[in-house]
């Protein structure tokens, strides 16, 4: 662990917080969400399901058949039952079509004749980031995004200070998006210090027998007169050797208070019940995170009264409030359906946009700063600060239960895009091992 503490940018703004949340629709039913995506009343999302999981096994077949000179990449559109393919020569096509492998599923094909291949534009990609970080370029995210054939520069306080990079990018002809300073740093003007951990001092309540803790319930770090504490979302279970661990995102550290250098660097979590800002109980600490490289965090439970439960919280659902978690699925395919559940906005969907990306912030370190860029995925999901943490899912069809994809860790509010880690970033150990996620049995 090192022995910094991480001035973290955030990309959320709190008092959006409850203005944008006010406009969002109440959920009814387990479909609710997927059947307000893609436009069909409830009883028509099965259908849609089934069709995806048709275009995803075509998709998987044709990925390989695209080489990165003549194709740009494909994805896959639910509604319209197509997989549009990028294609740069477009005397490939009959190869395509006429490949034995894809003969089932000719009719799901559409060729969209683009001018970029995936080779250009992941040299585009590399060279931009390997430029960003020699010049030290900082607060943006950049993204390789199949479905406008481009990269795609989200910019944070408008690029102020990064003209070389900003003309860097335009003279790749990637597209810029602009994001206003205030609406993406709320937190630019808190402070770092090392504080002791008061845990001694808070003897914290547990009487609160039988609390059941599910993924998205919300969490809270130590408050004080002089630093406010970080909201966050619970993430899902995983098991790590016969420790049962709660994960979250890294940054929800921030503020601590950490234990004095150079003892643990440990952080407690309090449960937060829904709709209170007042923390009353220990979760646990989590000892064990990072904020470079990779946003993740885990949470020993430490607290007997506490029924951790691999299950996601739906409240908003009279019928479904706990929606259980049978597994995990690995992500590849652009277009596809994700859904997230967040404690600010609960349970929404939208679809994969991007599986390469990057978003490089500021990092304050106590004597310093330097510049730190992770590795992302995103999906035009609504995420808001709060929701770092909260779980990343599908349904499964013939199943009460969903299955995890992944874990918020950013958003871009102005563009309700979530950025998150995929499953097996949150389960891979220092080694390269991958922990076990915990299911219902
Ligand atoms: C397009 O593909 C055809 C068939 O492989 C090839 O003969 C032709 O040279 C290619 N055109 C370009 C511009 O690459
Ligand atoms: C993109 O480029 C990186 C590094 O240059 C390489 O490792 C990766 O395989 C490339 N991916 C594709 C899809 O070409
Ligand atoms: C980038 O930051 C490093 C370390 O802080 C510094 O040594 C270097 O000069 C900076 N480069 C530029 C182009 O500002
Ligand atoms: C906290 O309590 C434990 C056990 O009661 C004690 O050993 C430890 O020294 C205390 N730590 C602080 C910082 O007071
Ligand atoms: C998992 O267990 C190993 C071995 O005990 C330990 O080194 C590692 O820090 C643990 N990982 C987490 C996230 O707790
Ligand atoms: C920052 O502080 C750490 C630990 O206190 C020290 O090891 C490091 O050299 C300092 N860095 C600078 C640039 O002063
Ligand atoms: C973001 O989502 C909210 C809530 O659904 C919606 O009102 C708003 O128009 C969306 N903004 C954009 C840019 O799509």
């Amino acid at each position: 662990m090192k022995r910094v503490i991480y001035f973290f940018q955030f990309l959320f703004l709190t008092l959006q917080i409850y203005s944008v949340y006010g406009q969002l629709q109440p959920i009814y039913s387990k479909f609710k969400p997927l059947a307000d995506l893609w436009g069909v009343t409830e009883s028509e999302v099965p259908k849609l399901l089934a069709a995806e999981d048709n275009l995803v096994t075509a998709n998987n077949l044709l990925t390989p058949l695209l080489n990165e000179k003549d194709f740009g990449g494909s994805y896959i559109n639910v509604k319209a039952n197509k997989i549009y393919i990028n294609i740069m020569n477009i005397s490939k096509k009959n190869e395509i079509i006429k490949n034995p492998k894809l003969k089932n599923y000719k009719d799901l094909l559409e060729f969209k004749q683009v001018s970029k291949s995936l080779y250009d534009l992941n040299d585009t990609f590399s060279k931009l980031i390997n430029f960003a970080v020699q010049h030290n370029a900082t607060d943006f995210i950049l993204s390789h995004e199949y479905k406008v054939n481009n990269i795609v520069l989200y910019c944070y306080n408008k690029c102020q200070k990064n003209n070389d990079f900003i003309n860097q990018a335009k003279n790749f002809g990637v597209i810029i998006n602009y994001l206003e300073n205030g609406d993406l740093f709320p937190s630019l003007d808190s402070k770092f210090k090392y504080r002791q951990n008061k845990r001694n001092n808070t003897n914290k309540d547990k009487r609160n027998l039988g609390i059941r803790l599910l993924g998205r319930d919300g969490m809270h770090n130590e408050n004080d007169e002089e630093f406010n504490s970080m909201i966050c979302s619970a993430g899902f279970l995983v098991r790590n050797e016969s420790q049962i661990l709660l994960t979250s995102a890294g940054h929800c550290t921030i503020n601590g208070p950490f234990v004095e250098p150079p003892d643990d660097m440990s952080v407690d979590f309090l449960y937060l019940p829904w709709n209170s800002h007042n923390p009353v109980f220990l979760i646990g600490r989590m000892s064990k995170y990072s904020t470079a490289e990779f946003d993740k965090g885990y949470i020993s439970l430490e607290n007997d009264q506490l029924i951790a439960v691999p299950a996601i919280r739906n409240s908003d659902d009279p019928d479904f409030r706990e929606l259980p978690i049978v597994g995990y699925l690995p992500l590849s395919t652009i277009g596809a359906y994700l859904c997230k559940s967040g404690y600010i906005t609960h349970v929404t969907c939208g679809v994969l946009d991007s599986h390469q990306a990057v978003q490089c912030v500021r990092i304050q370190e106590l004597n310093g700063t330097e510049y730190n860029c992770v590795d992302i995925w995103l999906a035009n999901l609504i995420a808001r600060k709060g929701d770092s943490g909260g779980p990343v899912f599908k349904f499964v069809l013939g199943e009460e239960g969903v299955s995890i994809v992944g874990m918020i860790i950013a958003g871009i509010i102005a563009e309700n895009i979530s950025a998150f880690h995929p499953t097996d970033v949150i389960l891979r150990r220092d080694d390269g091992s991958l922990m076990d996620l915990i299911a219902v049995p």
